[in-house]
């Protein structure tokens, strides 16, 4: 199947093929290179050639579209949600917003452990499909790829419910798709008293397992006073490592939790919510290829203070954004919002953000080498926008879809 696309009025975040360019950092993050009055031909679901009208080629194709007015992107890339779950927390937000924190909400056994309690009395068929439902609804907003955690299982049976969920989401979702094993996310009330004997099932029984059947590309612990210290932190992270997980940890959320330190030190992919980050964790992050991943949706709905992502850039580091769509601190995975979130309140450009949510995104994936950028030999997974203005009018037009058509 060979597509062309012409009159592309701009396309957005093109990549020559001599370059590697496999993160943007700092100051890089501002340009989104692109080409004016563009075409582009993808053949069987890769990028096969693209450039200027003015050097259409002649050639043939199954299928033309005319792209006059409307931009072309590389679809988004969103590093970090939680699209498994059984049921939504609406009476939490209710709880919240009548004066109870998301810490005390988790305290009275709510949150995390709720959640944990629904998913294990939902049989895997009913969770599978309702998980491939909020998966094509992500989609139809513009995600081309996903990373999906477990954490709602909590014992052997429901985490390894939760990752075969995800595993099936990657054989039948039609986008790429990383799984990341998260049973570090909160203690069973059953071990609040003995959390060694909850460590020990991570490491001890629950790693073997699903290591064995590679249900997990990832490690991932909520490393949060009240949830997991730095000891356990270490611990898990180092069992996840003799399976050759890799870490990408919830770090620096709640407090100053040292959980920044923790991911670099363990060479973690990514270190992502960061609300509380001063100079200490910039400066750490700086001398590391730990990709820092902002999750402002989940202050936006917590009512929590914004990560500060100007010093973040401005200290050179390559800034991700990603959604952490879940039932509790973001129950929403639209990337378009998000974006507008990013600007108004973070203060990134449309540039720096879609950065953020593009290229920055696939690296907090690994999926720098097929995603993230207009590529030659890259996924053509294309975002093609109804007529707009600007690339900053995506951001703009806050809570409205600007997206005509999708190519995955
Ligand atoms: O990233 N903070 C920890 N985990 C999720 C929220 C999980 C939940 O509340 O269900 C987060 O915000
Ligand atoms: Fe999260």
């Amino acid at each position: 199947m060979r597509l062309l696309i012409t009159n592309i009025n701009k396309l957005c975040q093109t990549e020559h093929p001599d370059e590697q360019k496999f993160r943007v950092c700092g100051i890089e993050m501002a340009a989104l290179p692109s080409i004016d009055n563009a075409w582009l031909i993808a053949e069987n679901g890769l990028i096969h050639s693209f450039g200027s009208m003015a050097d259409l080629p002649a050639t043939y194709a199954d299928k033309t579209i005319d792209a006059s007015g409307r931009m072309v992107l590389p679809a988004w890339c969103d590093s970090h949600t939680h699209l498994v779950f059984a049921a939504p927390r609406d009476s939490e937000f209710v709880d919240r917003i009548k004066g109870l924190s998301y810490e005390e909400v988790a305290r009275r056994g709510g949150g995390i452990l709720n959640s944990a309690r629904k998913l294990n009395e939902m049989d895997e068929s009913e969770l599978y499909d309702q998980s491939l439902d909020r998966l094509q609804n992500v989609m139809a907003q513009g995600t081309g790829a996903i990373e999906i955690k477990s954490g709602y299982g909590l014992c052997l049976e429901g985490e390894l419910k939760m990752l075969r969920v995800i595993r099936k989401l990657k054989e039948t979702g039609g986008i790429p798709v990383k799984s990341t094993f998260l049973a570090a996310h909160a203690y069973p009330a059953e071990y609040k008293q003995n959390k060694e004997a909850y460590i020990k099932l991570i490491t001890d029984k629950m790693l073997p397992e699903l290591a064995g059947d590679g249900l997990a590309d990832y490690i991932d612990v909520f490393c949060e006073e009240g949830f997991f210290g730095i000891p356990e932190t270490e611990r898990i992270l180092e069992a996840g490592l003799k399976y050759g997980l890799k870490p990408k940890i919830h770090a620096n959320q709640l407090h100053f939790s040292g959980g920044v330190q923790v991911g670099v030190k363990h060479n973690a992919l990514s270190v992502d919510h960061l609300e509380c980050v001063g100079e200490s964790e910039i400066e750490c992050l700086k001398g590391s290829k730990t990709i820092p991943t902002l999750l402002p949706g989940a202050a936006f709905f917590l009512g929590m203070h914004y990560q500060p992502a100007r010093k973040m850039i401005d200290a050179g580091l390559p800034v991700c954004l990603a959604t952490d769509y879940n039932p509790g601190s973001c129950p929403s995975g639209n990337i378009p919002l998000l974006l507008s979130i990013a600007c108004t309140q973070l203060k990134m450009t449309p540039e720096e953000a879609i950065n953020a949510v593009t290229l920055n995104g696939a690296a907090a994936m690994e999926l720098e080498r097929e995603m993230g950028t207009i590529k030659v030999g890259k996924k053509a997974n294309l975002i093609i926008t109804k007529p707009i203005p600007s690339i900053a009018y995506i951001p703009y037009d806050f809570g409205n879809s600007n997206i005509e058509q999708l190519i995955f």
